[in-house]
């Protein structure tokens, strides 16, 4: 990841940050690997740490992967708006992707990355006896893993980007969306 010189022109920032994003998923250590995403609850709003899987830039979605017991899950069926932030200390920009979120359980997109997946260490994470956040019984050991997989992939189809820049000759702001790009006050 490198910030480079000072990009002038919104086109050259759009280009640019799809760029770090596709970076994100390959690059370990990338800061937007580990986006928070942010779902409605109810009357309330819930936010949690995810990976970056996958990044299409070209129809402007972004993959995370989940277990389908997962709140998350349920919120997204209830409500499908989302937002994912993300901030690099190196490049000084941060993210606010507004997307619509959609969550698959079956289906080709599902079997064909779960058989990438399943003799990973990852795969764990998707075996899990329990649902993530339910209670674990009193007096349990170590649980044997599930049955079944309950993997889902998580797709966030991204309707506007909020781009901030934080930098010591002023801070820029600027919004991506269908119609283009727009600057905007920091
Ligand atoms: C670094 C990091 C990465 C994580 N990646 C994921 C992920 O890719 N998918 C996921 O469902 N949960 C991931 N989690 C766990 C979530 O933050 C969260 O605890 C879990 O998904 C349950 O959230 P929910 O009950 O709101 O669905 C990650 C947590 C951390 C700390």
């Amino acid at each position: 990841m490198d910030a480079g010189p000072r990009l002038a022109s919104l086109p050259e920032i759009e280009r640019a940050l799809w760029q770090q994003l596709e970076a994100a998923v390959t690059e370990r250590s990338h800061p937007w690997r580990t986006p928070v995403l942010a779902t409605v609850a109810g009357d309330a709003a819930d936010a949690r740490t995810v990976i970056l899987r996958e990044v299409s830039t070209a129809e402007r979605q972004l993959v995370v992967y989940t277990d389908e017991r997962a709140g998350k899950v349920a919120q997204i069926a209830a409500r499908p708006h989302g937002t994912l932030v993300m901030w690099s200390n190196a490049l000084r920009w941060q993210l606010r992707c507004r997307v619509r979120l959609s969550v698959e359980t079956d289906g080709l997109g599902v079997t064909s990355r779960w058989a990438r997946l399943q003799h990973t260490a990852a795969a764990q994470d998707y075996l899990a006896p329990h649902a993530p956040g339910a209670p674990v019984p009193a007096g349990t050991g170590v649980a044997a893993a599930a049955q079944r997989a309950f993997f889902a992939v998580v797709a966030a189809e991204i309707e506007s980007i909020d781009w901030l820049e934080l930098h010591a000759d002023g801070h820029r702001r600027a919004r991506f969306d269908s119609v283009g790009g727009r600057w905007l006050q920091p």
